[in-house]
């Protein structure tokens, strides 16, 4: 009994180490991907150009920003006026002269879908 016992412990423990390590393979549902993507040319980027379908180029990246437009926190249309368009230089001083804070620029990179051709 004690052997069957210390046998189900073992078994256990394997058990909870292979959940523990595949749970770290598989990325969560918005994890940061640097790389994520494929090359996207411009006439791609331009069918996004939409507050429903919204995606914008930034530093040679390309954003599907369509989830996040309605949470950004200045009025609509300056961020929807870059739907589908090349908008680094909009992005780097938010129309007003002023950057973005680092932490926006962390949180634009979970959008990413690929680097623009
Ligand atoms: C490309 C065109 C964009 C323009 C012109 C723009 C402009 C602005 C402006 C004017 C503000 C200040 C709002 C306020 O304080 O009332 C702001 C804040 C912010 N924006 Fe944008 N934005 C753009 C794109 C984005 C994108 C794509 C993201 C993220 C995915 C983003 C994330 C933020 C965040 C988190 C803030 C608050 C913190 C901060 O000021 O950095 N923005 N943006």
């Amino acid at each position: 009994m004690k052997r069957f016992m210390y046998s189900a412990f073992v078994a256990f423990l394997s058990s909870a180490a292979m959940i523990v390590v595949l749970a770290r393979l598989v990325p969560g549902p918005r994890a940061p991907a640097p790389d994520a993507g494929r090359t996207i040319a411009l006439e791609e980027l331009a069918r996004h150009a939409t507050a429903q379908d919204c995606w914008m180029a930034i530093e040679g990246g390309v954003y599907d920003v369509t989830d996040y437009a309605p949470s950004h926190p200045a009025p609509p249309r300056v961020l929807l006026d870059w739907c589908g368009r090349e908008a680094t230089a909009a992005f780097g001083d938010k129309g007003a002269g002023r950057p973005h804070i680092p932490e926006s620029r962390e949180l634009l990179e979970t959008f990413r879908v690929g680097t623009l051709r």
